[in-house]
């Protein structure tokens, strides 16, 4: 998936650090990273969330989407997880741009469980990751190897998650160019944004586009009386209505392009990419063949969750995902 199988195995054989940062910042996560210190990490974050998932197949995107939301903000190393501490550090869930993040409370509760089997080597900024992987393989999405070794933040700044967390009106030359900071090409950007295949939006998200239509905005006529219906007004009258991401919301599939080329994106950018002439024929490309989206999915999820990480001494192992030792 993405990378060859003959190169994961020379990667562990040489036990090296990993070319997967082509040029953004040289990091050290590896295929093998907790071997010997942890070497049933991802079958115990497997099993827990198995568990999970059999009373609410609403989870996987949440899981999905923290760890975009981790990623994007200083890197993936956790910032997410940590409650204000106001010495010191804001938490980034004051940012409105975090509203509907869901399930942090489980990464701790994965975290403490991991504690008991190989205490202090898991961070929770792995943990993270593998719970997003793990998301994707079990709602039928693509089993995707990724390199391990990220340490967590001593520090998050909610005003920094208000600076880099996208909004649902980003313009497609805004959306490229955040994709394109973590060396993925247009094609991969609009792979990763295939994650839209999980999940629900909340009216919130999604008035602003439907009480004011752009001109050229492509919304299937039936699809929009029907989000009026569920969103009624301009100023929602509260934040708990939400409506699915696609057709498919807990099966991680190609729908998603389909759906946005028949005018049922939810968001801006999902319409905007179905029409944009430098990304539309790659939604129509994935949308007709799912064995190539997971591929490219594949190797866009390793970009988005390897970029700008922490490594041994930039970071720590938390104890406690909530707060830094
Ligand atoms: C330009 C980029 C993106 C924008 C503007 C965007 C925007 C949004 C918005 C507004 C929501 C709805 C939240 C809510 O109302 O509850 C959402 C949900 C979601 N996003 Fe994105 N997103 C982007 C990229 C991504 C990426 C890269 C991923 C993962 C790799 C992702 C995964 C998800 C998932 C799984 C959900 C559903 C969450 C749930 O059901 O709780 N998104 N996104
Ligand atoms: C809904 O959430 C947003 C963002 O967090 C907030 O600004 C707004 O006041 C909330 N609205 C209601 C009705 O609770």
């Amino acid at each position: 998936m993405g990378i060859s199988l003959p190169l994961i195995l020379l990667i562990m054989a040489m036990s090296l650090p990993l070319p997967l940062s082509f040029g953004i910042k040289q990091n050290q996560l590896s295929y093998n990273y907790y071997k010997l210190s942890c070497p049933n990490l991802e079958s115990t974050i497997k099993k827990e969330l198995l568990t999970l998932f059999l009373t609410d197949a609403t989870a996987p995107a949440a899981f999905l989407r923290l760890m975009f939301h981790d990623c994007q903000v200083q890197g993936c190393d956790a910032s997410i997880l940590l409650d204000s501490n106001y010495d010191t550090h804001s938490s980034e869930m004051v940012s409105a741009k975090n509203f509907g993040i869901r399930k942090r409370e489980i990464i701790s509760d994965i975290k403490a469980i991991l504690e008991e089997e190989c205490p202090g080597q898991v961070s929770c900024a792995d943990i993270i990751v593998l719970a997003a992987k793990v998301s994707v393989s079990l709602s039928g999405g693509p089993h995707i190897q990724i390199p391990l070794g990220r340490k967590d933040s001593r520090t998050s700044s909610f005003k920094e998650a208000d600076a880099k967390l996208p909004s649902p009106t980003i313009s497609v030359d805004q959306f490229i160019s955040i994709f394109k900071s973590k060396g993925m090409s247009i094609e991969e950007s609009v792979s990763i944004l295939g994650a839209h295949t999980l999940g629900v939006g909340h009216c919130l998200n999604i008035v602003g586009r439907l009480y004011d239509q752009r001109i050229g905005d492509n919304m299937d006529l039936r699809f929009e009386a029907s989000l009026r219906l569920t969103c009624p007004t301009e100023i929602p009258l509260t934040n708990i209505t939400f409506v699915p991401n696609d057709m498919t919301p807990i099966i991680f599939d190609n729908e998603y392009y389909r759906d946005i080329m028949n005018g049922r994106g939810l968001f801006g950018i999902d319409s905007d990419i179905s029409r944009d002439p430098r990304t539309a024929p790659f939604v129509m490309r994935f949308a007709m063949d799912h064995r190539y989206f997971f591929e490219v999915f594949s190797s866009a999820f390793v970009k988005l969750s390897s970029t700008n990480v922490l490594t041994n001494m930039q970071g720590e192992v938390r104890r406690k995902c909530n707060q830094v030792n």
